[in-house]
Formats: C-alpha cells, sequence, structure tokens
C-alpha cells in the first residue's frame, strides 16, 4: 500500500512520537512519511497491540516503513510504543515484514542502525547479519558522532 490514508498517518505518527528517544534523532517527522510515501517505492505495516495488523480505527501499537528497490528492500523504520514493548509485537512486525517482502519477490533486506542500538538482538534473531559500517555516520543531539552498521537478510531463492 504506497498510498497512505490519513488516519493510517495520525496512527503511525502516534507511535513515531513517542517510540524513539530524542537523543539520537532518529524520529521521521510527518512529513518526511509523506515524501517517503509518495515516491511510491515505500510502503508500511501497522501492528495492533495483540500483535495482529492494526484494523481500521483501531490505534496502532507499532509499524514498519520499508523501501523496495529492483527486489531489494530496506527497513527504514521499525517501532514499538514504549507502552507495548518486550512482549513480542517487534517480533510479529519483523515476521510480518519477512512475509511480506517474500511474497513481493524480494531476494535481499538491508537495514542500517547505529550501533548499539538494542533492536540489534531483534534483527539477528530473525536472521540480519551485519554486512558493512559506516564510521560516524549519525549524530546525536549533543553532537557525538556514532557508527552505522548495515544488516542484511538474503532469502533463499533456491
Ligand atoms: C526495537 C523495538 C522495535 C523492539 O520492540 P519490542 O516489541 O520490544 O520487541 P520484542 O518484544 O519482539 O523483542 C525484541 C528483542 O530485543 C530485545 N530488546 C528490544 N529493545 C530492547 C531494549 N531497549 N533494551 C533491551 N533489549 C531490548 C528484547 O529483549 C527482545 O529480545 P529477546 O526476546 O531475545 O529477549 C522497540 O524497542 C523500539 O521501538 N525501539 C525504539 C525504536 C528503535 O530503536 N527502532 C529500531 C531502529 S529504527
Amino acid at each position: 500500500m504506497a498510498t497512505m490514508q490519513r488516519d493510517d498517518l495520525d496512527r503511525l505518527m502516534a507511535v513515531m512520537d513517542h517510540a524513539f528517544d530524542p537523543h539520537w534523532g532518529e524520529a521521521w517527522t510527518r512529513r518526511q512519511v509523506e515524501d517517503a510515501l509518495v515516491t511510491g517505492l515505500c510502503d508500511y505495516f501497522l501492528v495492533a497491540r495483540d500483535g495482529e495488523a492494526a484494523r481500521p480505527g483501531e490505534p496502532a501499537a507499532g509499524f514498519t516503513l520499508t523501501r523496495t528497490v529492483a527486489g531489494e528492500a530496506e527497513l527504514l523504520l521499525l517501532a514499538v510504543h514504549p507502552q507495548w514493548r518486550e512482549r513480542g509485537l517487534g517480533g510479529k512486525l519483523m515476521d510480518a515484514l519477512l512475509q511480506e517482502a517474500q511474497g513481493k519477490g524480494v531476494t535481499r533486506l538491508f537495514l542500517e542502525m547505529r550501533r548499539g542500538n538494542p533492536a540489534e538482538r531483534l534483527y539477528r534473531r530473525s536472521g540480519f547479519e551485519p554486512v558493512g559500517e559506516r564510521s560516524n555516520y549519525y549524530r546525536t543531539k549533543s553532537g557525538e558522532r556514532i557508527d552505522a552498521v548495515t544488516f542484511a537478510l538474503s532469502f533463499d531463492t533456491n
């Protein structure tokens, strides 16, 4: 679903606005999400607190935002509202992402995270492995530089 309903954007931003520690400067603005979606290359998924896809009108507990180009997909954002963490929703989002990607014929999935993000545990559990890094790529609000680590997951196409 490349075109986003206004209600979906509201529900996604309600998670975004609480999920990211401002120190890291990782949260996107509403405008950035809208701009990503109008490219037609990006897609999103909203999960409800019960782990199912959020039904119309139901608040989202978490979301993913992905971009797919020429058979390769990038996980741009993954977030679960702090109120609903540590109960498997991040895992459900990753499962949904992998299933959707395979259904679309994606052969490789990428993501990039700041070194030390606890989400690494979830990524590795889902089958992602580190494939590269960019030194001092991110800059925190206080000016500290942090490396970016790129992870990839290849689907077996045999
Ligand atoms: C990363 C995130 C989506 C995980 O959501 P979640 O619903 O708590 O995930 P799950 O319950 O499926 O569990 C995730 C795993 O990572 C670990 N984990 C996730 N966040 C953690 C944290 N802040 N501290 C310690 N461990 C963490 C959990 O212990 C769990 O591992 P385990 O089951 O092997 O013990 C959530 O913490 C979040 O939204 N973080 C802020 C946004 C962010 O940094 N996103 C990633 C970069 S875009």
